[in-house]
């Protein structure tokens, strides 16, 4: 049965929201469990279709996980299997990340390339490449991958050509236990690698971040269970800021680390927000009149996010004049733009650039999340928007945004989760072209 989110649009946002767990925090975290030859205790741990996803691949590899609330405890004493099946490295993209935990625990792995959103061609070249540095011995065959270390793996410098967030990920797990130092040139500085590594070495690990940004992990002989607290989602804040800014309102987001959000908070700043940030809270304040952002670009952080590029861009689809985005991270993460138009946006794609010329108001329309962010625009898109908005695609969005509507709801939105069976008579609407056509 198929459900649909159904937005009744034009309502300012108003109200107090405590932030879920980082969903990118928690994948690779509980990847880490595998590592650890005992129990680990992990809080604020999102309920995500990804997350649930994660707790699958653990037990399939022989953990015992029992969830209370947020609270996820991992037993990973009994992990034995060297397999992912193939159905469960295609549910989500960071099942990828279990490699470099699984090769540290068991100096062997075999599974397929991973799925996840759609959006661009996602190699993992820089993940194997860096494995095979430490010593991994990896044969790739009709997209399986039979990974052995005939040897323990041992430390070496890796210089990764993209400061790849998977790639730095799956380098600091194969290299917490290996024999001697491993240091990540040119690695990804994103707060969730930070995280992974507070929670190794609340594990016994010895990662440490360089002057310069290099990465330095010593390996360790083992890794015990440890009690660790996953930092909040920063995407999902800037979703349910960029609806607040768009909606007009005001809204407070409780535990948040706003250091995270240096870059970014100059954005809604620049569109017309009151933003006021505590060390834990942040406030934004819209009257919902936004203006145009001339120039945002994409990039690794501390620059603004790609997950954040979608809910912003629907955001400043009716912020007078013309805003431009850059994506330049992943070759196709503009799927949001054509349902946008349908909903009255006049946005158009030349290759990465994205111009984005402010409309009056959108109108409701029924509309199709096909990825988890292009899910949280069209949410946003729905909020501000005048009339009914129905988004099919739901899925999309539970694998990235706990509980949406409850959360919405509680900052007085008019949104709803149903069950379309089939029956709702849909105004057939033929979709507004973008002005490329
Ligand atoms: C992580 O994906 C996040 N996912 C993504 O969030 C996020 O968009 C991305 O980092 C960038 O911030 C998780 O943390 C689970 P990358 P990841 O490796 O690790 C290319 C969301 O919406 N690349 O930094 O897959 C790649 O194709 C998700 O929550 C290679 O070429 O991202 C892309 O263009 C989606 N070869 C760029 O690097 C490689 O071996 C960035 O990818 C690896 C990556």
């Amino acid at each position: 049965m198929m459900e649909e989110i159904i937005i009744h649009g034009g309502r300012k946002l108003e109200g107090k929201l405590k932030l879920q767990g980082s969903k990118n925090s928690s994948l690779p975290i509980l990847a880490a469990c595998v590592l650890v030859n005992g129990v680990s205790v992990l809080h604020n741990c999102p309920v995500l279709t990804d997350t649930e996803a994660a707790v699958r691949i653990l037990e399939h590899l022989g953990c015992t996980v029992t969830r209370r609330d947020h609270t996820l405890t991992v037993d990973s004493r009994g992990v034995s299997c060297y397999t992912v099946p193939e159905a469960m490295m295609h549910e989500m993209r960071s099942s990828i990340v279990f490699l470099g935990a699984m090769l540290g625990r068991l100096g062997k792995a075999e599974l397929c390339t991973p799925g996840g959103c759609e959006i661009g061609l996602r190699p993992i070249d820089l993940h194997l490449s860096s494995l095979r540095l430490l010593g991994a011995e990896i044969e790739e065959q009709n997209a399986c991958l039979h990974c052995v270390c005939s040897k323990k793996l041992k430390g070496t410098v890796i210089s990764l050509s993209f400061p790849s967030v998977g790639a730095t990920e799956n380098i600091m797990l194969a290299a917490a236990t290996a024999e001697g130092s491993t240091t990540v040139l040119n690695a990804a500085r994103e707060p969730e690698i930070d995280d992974l590594a507070a929670f190794l070495n609340a594990c016994g690990a010895k990662i440490r971040v360089c002057e310069g940004g290099a990465i330095r992990i010593d390996g360790v002989k083992e890794l015990h269970g440890a009690e660790h607290t996953v930092i909040s989602d920063r995407i999902a804040a800037l979703t349910y800021m960029a609806a607040a800014a768009a909606c007009g309102g005001d809204v407070l987001l409780e535990q948040v680390q706003t250091a995270h959000f240096l870059s970014v908070n100059r954005v809604f700043e620049q569109a017309g927000c009151r933003i006021t940030a505590k060390p834990d809270s942040l406030r934004i304040q819209s009257n919902g009149r936004l203006r145009a952002v001339r120039d945002i670009r994409t990039l690794p952080y501390p620059g603004f996010p790609t997950d954040a590029q979608a809910a912003v861009m629907a955001m400043l689809s009716t912020a007078k004049g013309t805003s431009v985005m850059v994506e330049t991270i992943f070759e196709n993460r503009f799927h949001h733009v054509h349902e946008l138009n349908r909903m009255g946006a006049r946005i158009r794609v030349e290759g990465r650039v994205a111009i984005i010329d402010g409309v009056p108001a959108l109108t409701g329309a029924p509309v199709t999340a096909v990825d988890l962010r292009a899910g949280g625009a069209l949410v946003i898109a729905g909020l501000c928007a005048e009339g009914t908005t129905v988004i099919r695609g739901v899925q999309h969005i539970d694998r990235g945004y706990e509980n949406t509507e409850a959360c919405l709801r509680t900052l007085c939105a008019d949104i709803e989760r149903s069950a379309d069976c089939g029956s709702r008579q849909q105004p057939i609407q033929p979709p507004v072209r973008s002005v490329l056509g």
